[in-house]
């Protein structure tokens, strides 16, 4: 096959009416932050456990077309049955993924700033990810708003990184996901955080021109225009998708063929009203969702580290994907929320 029909067929298996991302990603740092919520050790035992339960919750393929894996996960075999994990989410017609960078550190002469690493040895990376099964890579960029942030310096250096991500996955056959952050920490206000989103993108796509990339062949993972979580400014859920409609509409081409957001901190029926909203109006994109902590908040507390609560943690996640689904299709209402 080629890589072209390589790349045309992931996009085709993911950009799905109904359906959105399960990210799944969580660095082994983050994982035991989020374990340590719910009382629980991380373990390299613990960890394939939670997300075999993920990814073996019946039916999950109904509303999750993709799932990003952490390395480690890759190469795990499920705890009940000891099927190789990507195997596990393509039997359930889950297309397993892979996020690619090696996180972030401060940038230097940028104050309050950080950049992502991860472009040393990744092409010989993704050879190897691509042979355990995964078809599609996430690589994900911060910026911080604050007086002077994010400033151009941030936004060029950053952007550059993510075009040499992406140019290397689509030679490789692998669509990547290009992830520009603009984090929900502060006290701003929606305007601000407009000017930063379109900023962030403006800057990302110039890169990704600069680069040669194929546009049809990523999807984009951005934030929804909110305010800082400390602003307490309250907004409607059609303010926020009349904010982030018009940034997208400004900064990212018509040939993209799907923007996946990611939930930033922003509770689940949050999200979910917010991806309704956007998907009641007209877009040249499909308008889907990559959700880690909208998604998973519900179900990891509910399996709360215990063997007892697997189907319980099943059923929440089963729950939650299907009304983030009716999201995607404009159809979430927040009613849906009280149905038990
Ligand atoms: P959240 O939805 O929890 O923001 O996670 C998405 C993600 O993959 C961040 O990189």
């Amino acid at each position: 096959m080629t890589v072209t029909k390589e790349l045309q067929d992931t996009i085709q298996a993911m950009a799905v009416r109904g359906k959105g991302i399960l990210a799944a990603d969580e660095s082994t740092n983050t994982i035991a932050k989020r374990f340590a919520d719910i009382g629980a050790e991380s373990t390299e035992h613990s960890r394939c456990c939670y997300r075999s339960l993920l990814l073996s919750t019946p039916k999950l393929g109904d509303f999750i077309s993709g799932v990003i894996l952490f390395e480690e996960t890759l190469e795990q075999s499920c705890s009940i049955d000891g099927t190789p994990i990507p195997h596990l989410a393509q039997s359930q017609n889950i297309v397993p993924g892979i996020k690619v960078d090696k996180g972030l550190t401060t940038l230097a002469n940028c104050p309050g700033e950080q950049v992502t690493q991860g472009l040393d040895g990744l092409r010989e990376r993704l050879t190897r990810y691509k042979s355990a099964g995964a078809r599609f890579a996430k690589w994900r960029n911060v910026y911080h708003i604050a007086e002077n942030t994010p400033s151009q310096r941030a936004l060029t250096i950053n952007a550059e990184m993510l075009a040499r991500y992406a140019a290397l996955c689509q030679e490789q056959g692998i669509v990547p996901i290009v992830e520009p952050e603009v984090l929900i920490n502060g006290s701003h206000d929606i305007d601000s955080a407009a000017v930063a989103t379109e900023a962030a993108i403006q800057t990302l796509y110039q890169a990704l021109y600069r680069h040669g990339v194929v546009l049809e062949h990523t999807i984009l993972k951005p934030n929804m225009v909110v305010p800082g979580k400390d602003n307490g400014t309250k907004v409607s859920s059609e303010q926020v998708a009349d904010y982030t409609l018009k940034v997208l509409r400004r900064a990212v081409p018509a040939a993209v063929p799907m923007i996946a957001f990611l939930s930033g901190g922003l509770s689940p029926a949050k999200s979910d009203a917010y991806l309704s909203a956007i998907n009641q109006q007209e877009a040249p994109w499909v308008l889907s969702y990559s959700y880690g902590r909208a998604l998973q908040q519900e179900a990891l507390h509910a399996w709360g580290g215990k063997e007892e609560n697997w189907q319980e943690a099943q059923e929440t996640l089963y729950r939650r994907a299907a009304l983030t689904g009716a999201a995607q299709r404009g159809a979430y209402r927040p009613e849906m929320e009280n149905t038990d």
